[in-house]
């Protein structure tokens, strides 16, 4: 039987990166498959604390997160929607993978290498500043690994940025496995066609949560007015026309890309670019801002709606049964891994 896992750190409401790059296939996924298939999202809080967080404002977003989860049609009856924090299974199966988890390809990922400055043009990390470093980060994809396994997970769908963290998932299983016995599943990756969704001010950077200026990204949650000052304000060129030419027009083609995951009709940037061919810069991009408002406004109201039901108590409830449903399904991994590892009782 499939098992479907996918998670997202509650660090702020998801811009249109994480939503087209990964929590609109969450929805689809729920709502095609088949009935035996399970599936279960998280809000990785452990994973947002690699970073320093105050206290308070990871409780909001953790709240938050789990809103907007419900918000963009996940139904908390078919879907298993929890904070990974409340299922201790997570981190007790990432010691045991960190066991036989190996330091060199840990220390390859992309991610960590930017951390040290090596990808990029930047002179690298003196060694003062490279001691401080936290262990934290290091093993982050550790943890990931443990979030997907102890699910038993056969799928994970996740935007681009996340499939070296999937290799390494994979290369966990292989290294429990040949210590310990057949007993973890590897996951596939379920790419989605939005795969990197890139800035709306530096196109040549992806979406994230990160960047400083808040209109280098459109949260699912902006309201129209918000969501057109931010387009009118996106990187183009000079060129007052519409063409898709990622390398030349590298801000233009982002946005018909953009407009291509919301297309009704499924249309790609390029059919796009000839359909709009004759607009100004100005026109098309008020043609984007309508178009993703109109695809967005169902969330946003939803958002607001399931944040106050009954003051809190129906969030309260998707918490508690979540976290109830998730614990389970990983306890009986961990009966499993506890056993051949020989840290059980008796066997
Ligand atoms: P996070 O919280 O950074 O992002 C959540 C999801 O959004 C996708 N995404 C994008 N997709 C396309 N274009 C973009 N610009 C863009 N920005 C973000 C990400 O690929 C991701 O799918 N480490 C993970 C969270 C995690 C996880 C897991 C994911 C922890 N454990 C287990 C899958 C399975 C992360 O930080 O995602």
């Amino acid at each position: 039987n499939q098992v479907i896992f996918s998670g997202i750190q509650p660090t702020g409401i998801p811009h249109l990166g994480n939503y087209l790059g990964a929590l609109q296939q969450w929805v689809k996924l729920q709502n095609t498959a088949a009935p035996s298939t399970k599936l279960l999202y998280s809000i990785v809080d452990l994973h947002a604390i690699t970073l320093p967080q105050d206290a308070q404002k990871l409780r909001q977003w953790k709240r938050e997160g789990l809103a907007t989860l419900l918000a963009i049609g996940l139904d908390p009856e078919r879907s298993i929607l929890f904070h990974q924090s409340s299922v201790f299974a997570h981190t007790e199966l990432m010691w045991i993978l960190s066991c036989t988890a190996s330091m060199g390809y840990l220390s390859r990922m992309t991610q960590w290498k930017s951390k040290l400055s090596l990808t990029d043009d930047t002179s690298p990390l003196e060694e003062s500043a490279k001691s401080k470093l936290k262990l934290g980060l290091f093993s982050y994809p550790v943890l990931q690994a443990a979030d997907i396994l102890v699910h038993r997970a056969t799928h994970v769908p996740v935007g681009e940025d996340q499939s070296q963290h999937l290799e390494f998932a994979r290369e966990c299983v292989t290294n429990f496995n040949h210590a310990y016995g057949p007993h973890l599943i590897a996951p596939k990756t379920i790419m989605s066609p939005a795969k990197r969704v890139m800035s709306l001010q530096e196109p040549h950077l992806k979406m994230s949560k990160s960047h400083v200026d808040p209109r280098s990204r459109i949260l699912i949650t902006d309201t129209p007015e918000i969501i057109y000052k931010k387009l009118m304000s996106a990187l183009t060129d000079s060129t007052n026309s519409i063409s898709y030419d990622p390398v030349a027009r590298p801000g233009v083609s982002n946005l018909l890309e953009l407009l291509s995951h919301f297309d009704a009709e499924g249309r790609d940037a390029q059919k796009l670019a000839v359909v709009y061919g004759d607009l100004g810069l100005g026109q098309f991009k008020k043609v984007v801002a309508t178009t993703i408002s109109e695809s967005l406004a169902g969330i946003r109201e939803k958002y607001a709606q399931v944040l106050n039901q009954d003051g809190g108590a129906y969030l309260d409830h998707v918490e508690r049964e979540g976290a109830r449903r998730a614990r389970e399904n990983a306890n009986a991994t961990m009966a499993i891994v506890r056993e051949a590892v020989g840290l059980s009782d008796h066997s």
